[in-house]
């Protein structure tokens, strides 16, 4: 199981810039407070827009599995390609687990070593991105042999409405009247403009639950479906989302991982000024996983008011890095600039067989030391020793121990951090699961893209954005 060591967040290794270690002791107020929001959370599970916390679990989970096994394998049995038209809450999971369970060179694999098809996520709407996949498609298998996932909840959302009528129209030229077969849509399962579109055109779906958003839903259809379809184990998944969220139910702090965390990271970030937090694998198989972790926490947290409409501007800039490349990149600043930040330290194990020994021979005197060792010792000894750098320089850190990057453990990883982010959302006092901010350009490039019922936010927009003379 995952394990945190968090000893060098406190003021006992790195001084003031630390918690003191007995505001953590036992029958202490944020134990005390841990304990009251384990309750409520445990009251809240379930319900409204915490759905999500049922993803791993009994009647929710068998249900979704049954649904998602059938279609994936009609996937894997005929289709070269599997191209994830989504964006946001919609993709970035997708693209986490694909990137942490399948090896970085899957999409150039043949047919018979992958057994199931390339995966690409699209995540945007840059016409050149698109047009390479989509040319790729074409050439490599063809249209007849690509999936399209189309993943939305609204079906509103801009992006993916327009990848997904470009894709609708290039398989309708490709397959006529069979072009359905091609898609596979995860959005709600009874309301929504793209419910409506599938309901019509009777595209195979998948739900995306009531109360399940966007950022917390890897664990439903979106994140699962393209997952299976790519060979990813998602019972051993959900096994290992299930089993930390058992531990996350526990009322003692020193016990409950999530608590632990958001405690950690919320008290730094209001007490200490903390206010970055830097994900940093040692692995690059986890390094997307930093990209997810950044909208679930950034989203989740970052509000200008709390639940009683008071004005907080609450929140943490989550930031991603690599370890040890970043070291080459981003240390210095994190060991000698602002003491700004909390560094969360991701260690994997063991490499297992994919671990690789540095070979004897050169007959250099002073890289002798590297022969016979192996590339994971490499890693993890850079690792430790930027840990102890950052302790030197009073920099906050912690590190999440993963045994080995599978399944299981990710599932955990998963899990851990969407409860924590429950956890700091109560003691910010903040909704964790709303995103007004993200609204606003929304509504504005309807207006700008002509859609009808948002006119006034073309006027607003060009009047904001007028002409001056402050250009060069
Ligand atoms: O986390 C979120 O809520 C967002 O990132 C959404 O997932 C994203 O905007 C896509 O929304 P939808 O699935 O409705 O197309």
């Amino acid at each position: 199981m995952l394990t945190i060591d968090y000893a060098n967040c406190l003021s006992s290794r790195v001084g003031s810039h630390g918690l003191e270690p007995d505001r953590l002791a036992e029958g202490g107020a944020l134990c005390q407070a841990a304990t009251a929001m384990t309750k409520k959370l445990a009251q809240t599970r379930g319900t409204g827009w915490e759905r999500w916390r049922e993803l791993a679990r009994g009647a929710m989970r068998d249900e979704h599995v049954s649904a998602i096994r059938p279609i994936a394998e009609d996937v894997r049995s005929r289709a070269s390609n599997l191209v994830v038209l989504g964006i946001g809450g919609s993709a970035l999971g997708n693209i986490a687990l694909q990137s942490a369970l399948n090896p970085a060179t899957w999409n150039l694999l043949s047919d018979d070593e992958r057994g199931g098809p390339r995966l690409f996520v699209l995540d945007n709407v840059d016409p050149v991105n698109i047009g390479a996949v989509l040319d790729f498609c074409k050439a490599h298998g063809g249209l007849e042999r690509t999936v399209f996932n189309v993943v939305s909840k609204s079906g509103e959302t801009a992006e993916t409405a327009a990848q997904f009528m470009l894709a609708r129209t290039m398989l309708k030229d490709a397959m006529g009247d069979s072009y359905g077969r091609n898609i596979v849509a995860v959005t709600d399962p009874a309301k929504g403009t793209m419910r409506t579109i599938c309901d019509n055109e009777g595209f195979v779906t998948l739900p995306v639950p009531d109360g399940v958003g966007g950022r917390f839903s890897v664990l439903s259809p979106v994140g699962l479906f393209s997952a299976a379809a790519c060979g990813i184990d998602i019972d051993a998944l959900l096994d290992g989302a299930n089993a930390m969220d058992e531990r996350c139910s526990d009322e003692a702090l020193s016990k409950n991982p999530a608590a632990l965390l958001a405690t950690l990271l919320v008290e730094l970030g209001q007490r200490k000024g903390k206010t970055n937090h830097v994900m940093m694998p040692y692995a690059n198989s986890l390094y997307l996983m930093a990209d997810w972790f950044r909208q679930l926490w950034a989203e989740s947290l970052g509000k200008q008011h709390d639940t009683s409409g008071d004005e907080v501007f609450a929140g943490f800039t989550p930031i991603k890095a690599l370890g040890t490349t970043d070291q080459h990149s981003q240390v210095q600043l994190y060991r000698e600039g602002p003491n700004d930040k909390v560094l969360g330290l991701v260690e994997v194990g063991s490499f297992g067989d994919t671990d690789l020994t540095v070979p004897s021979g050169l007959g250099v005197e002073n890289l002798s030391y590297l022969e016979g060792q192996t590339i994971g010792t490499l890693l993890n000894a850079e690792k430790r020793a930027t840990e102890y750098a950052l302790v030197e320089s009073q920099r906050p850190n912690f590190t999440i121990h993963v045994p080995q990057v599978d399944a299981a453990h990710i599932g955990e990883f998963i899990m851990l951090w969407q409860i924590a982010t429950s956890y700091a959302g109560l003691m910010l006092g903040i909704d964790a699961y709303d995103q007004p901010a993200v609204e606003l350009g929304k509504r504005a490039t309807f207006g700008l893209m002509g859609r009808s019922g948002f006119e006034e936010f073309r006027g607003k927009v060009d009047e904001g954005l007028a002409e001056t003379g402050y250009k060069l």
